[in-house]
């Protein structure tokens, strides 16, 4: 036996080798420790009082952020002609970027803004690794059999648990001590097609949330290792469509959307933190449900304008499912096929939909200790975030707090309609025109929302 094999052989084993032994330095991989977190938690509603009430606010907090007149006269100076503008700081380098000057990077949070980004991003990592791993312990093997999903699909999921661990130790190594702990969860589902559903949704506004503020953060050193974490994520929304049965990825792009429409979505299924929980800034919006959320079962023309009430809880608006019913069947595909044969798509410009939605100053999120609001007028508008566009609709037939809207037809390029996948809807006072750099400032104009519609 070689020194090699043998180095080789007792890194299988655990066993650290001597250094000198290995003559191409294989020794004991020791890679840094994953943050620490509860092995297995109950599910279950909080019951209690909360200790404290509201989001975390500043000692002074100003009275809102003004739309510039005009576009500052430096963004506009590049000259985009193909040919190097400025001297070369060395062979093979173009002289500009942010970073690039050999400067030592430091991947921490370097502003509140970058601080409860990050913690929101958090608090997603530590949801999803309790997620995946709870509806392993919840449902059989032939609940996902059932469902079309076979014991390597149910390996996946564990993996995916697994690079949540990863997932959450990166972020809280960049926030340090303080960084947000895990909680304890509330899930909706009751089978394994709506768990599915669930995951596929919760990835999809955990993605989507991380693309709204990645481009905004100060740290470009932790926006690198986030996009290397999301990308992962990415990843899982687009498996979680294909075991429920939905085609992978019916869009060009991917929309991002705020913090506060994440943390909306995400703060009904926490149903406790531990004490002295790092609390977050965001806003809780008052919660909005679609009444005929389209679906694999219902897909296509069938559905439109009639209330059904079918989903399990406002904003993600999962859709509930017999367990007896394998709605993938519908569409000629298995659960876990790459993608569905014969697909047709869940909805259509056209569509009625009709909306629901709660009054504010209702409890919320972890302990009930957050409270959901408003800063907008009447209810005017449904706001469609999809893919690179924001585009509005009218809010009709409005009795109280419910309503419904048509939706629209319209292309992100040509070729390609721009409503489509998982996206979002919220209702609004107005239709200020927004484009993705831009999208946070709707939040003042957000009456209820965001929901997932599942257009496609
Ligand atoms: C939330 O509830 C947990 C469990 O009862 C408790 O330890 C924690 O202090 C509470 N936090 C708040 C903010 O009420
Ligand atoms: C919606 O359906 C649930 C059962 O799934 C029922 O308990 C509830 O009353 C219904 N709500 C409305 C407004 O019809
Ligand atoms: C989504 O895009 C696909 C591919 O372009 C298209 O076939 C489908 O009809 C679209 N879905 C909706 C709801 O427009
Ligand atoms: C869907 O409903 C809307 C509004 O009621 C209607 O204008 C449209 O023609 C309907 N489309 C189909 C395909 O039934
Ligand atoms: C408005 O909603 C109430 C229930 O909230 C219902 O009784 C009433 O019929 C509705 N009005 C119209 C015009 O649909
Ligand atoms: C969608 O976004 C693209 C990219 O910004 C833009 O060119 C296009 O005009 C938008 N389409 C609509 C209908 O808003
Ligand atoms: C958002 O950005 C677009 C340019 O992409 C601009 O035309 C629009 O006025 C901005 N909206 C606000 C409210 O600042």
């Amino acid at each position: 036996m070689t020194n090699w094999n043998s180095a080789l052989w007792l890194g299988v084993l655990g066993i650290m080798p001597l250094a000198s032994a290995s003559p191409l330095g294989l020794s004991e991989p020791s890679a840094p420790p994953t943050a620490s977190h509860p092995a297995s938690l109950p599910h279950t509603p909080f019951t209690g009082t909360p200790t404290t009430t509201g989001a975390l606010t500043a000692s002074s907090i100003g009275t809102g952020i003004v739309e510039s007149a005009s576009v500052a006269p430096a963004e506009t100076t590049y000259v985009s002609d193909g040919e190097l503008q400025n001297a070369e700081p060395a062979p093979y380098v173009p002289a500009g970027g942010v970073g690039t000057e050999g400067q030592i990077p430091v991947y921490n949070a370097k502003s509140d803004f970058d601080y409860e980004s990050l913690a929101l991003a958090l608090y997603q990592e530590w949801i999803e690794l309790d997620l995946f791993q709870d509806g392993l312990r919840r449902f059989s093997a032939k609940d996902f059999e059932d469902a079309g999903l076979n014991a390597a699909d149910r390996d996946l999921i564990a993996f995916m648990a697994e690079q949540e661990v990863g997932h959450a130790t990166l972020i809280s190594n960049m926030l340090g001590a303080d960084a947000p702990k895990q909680c304890q969860y509330d899930y909706p589902y009751t089978n394994v097609q709506e768990y599915l559903d669930f995951c596929q949704k919760l990835t999809r506004f955990g993605e989507s949330g991380v693309y709204g503020f990645l481009g905004h953060l100060d740290s470009r050193e932790a926006a690198t290792l986030l996009t290397q974490s999301i990308t992962t994520e990415a990843r899982q929304q687009m498996i979680f469509r294909q075991f429920e049965g939905l085609f992978p990825m019916p869009v060009w792009f991917e929309v991002g959307v705020p913090q506060s429409w994440a943390w909306t979505l995400l703060a009904p299924y926490i149903s406790s933190c531990p004490a002295d929980q790092t609390r977050l800034v965001w806003q809780n919006f008052p919660a909005l449900w679609i009444e005929n959320q389209p679906t694999l079962a219902n897909a296509g023309k069938h559905n439109n304008g009639t209330a059904f009430n079918n989903t399990l809880s406002p904003g993600t608006n999962v859709a509930k499912s017999s367990s007896k019913e394998n709605p993938n069947s519908k569409n000629g595909a298995s659960g876990a096929s790459v993608t569905p044969e014969g697909y047709s798509p869940l909805s259509f410009p056209g569509r009625r939909v009709d909306l629901r939605w709660e009054e504010p100053g209702k409890a919320v999120g972890p302990n009930n200790s957050y409270v959901t609001s408003t800063q907008a007028g009447e209810a005017k508008f449904v706001a469609w975030a999809s893919q690179l566009n924001l585009t509005y609709t009218p809010l009709l037939g409005i009795n109280g707090s419910s309503g419904y809207t048509i939706q629209p037809d319209m292309e992100t390029y040509e070729g390609d309609p721009a409503v489509n996948g998982t996206m979002f809807i919220a209702i609004t006072d107005s239709d200020i025109f927004l484009t993705p750099f831009n999208l946070s400032m709707i939040n003042t104009h957000v009456v209820a929302g965001p929901a997932l519609y599942q257009a496609d």
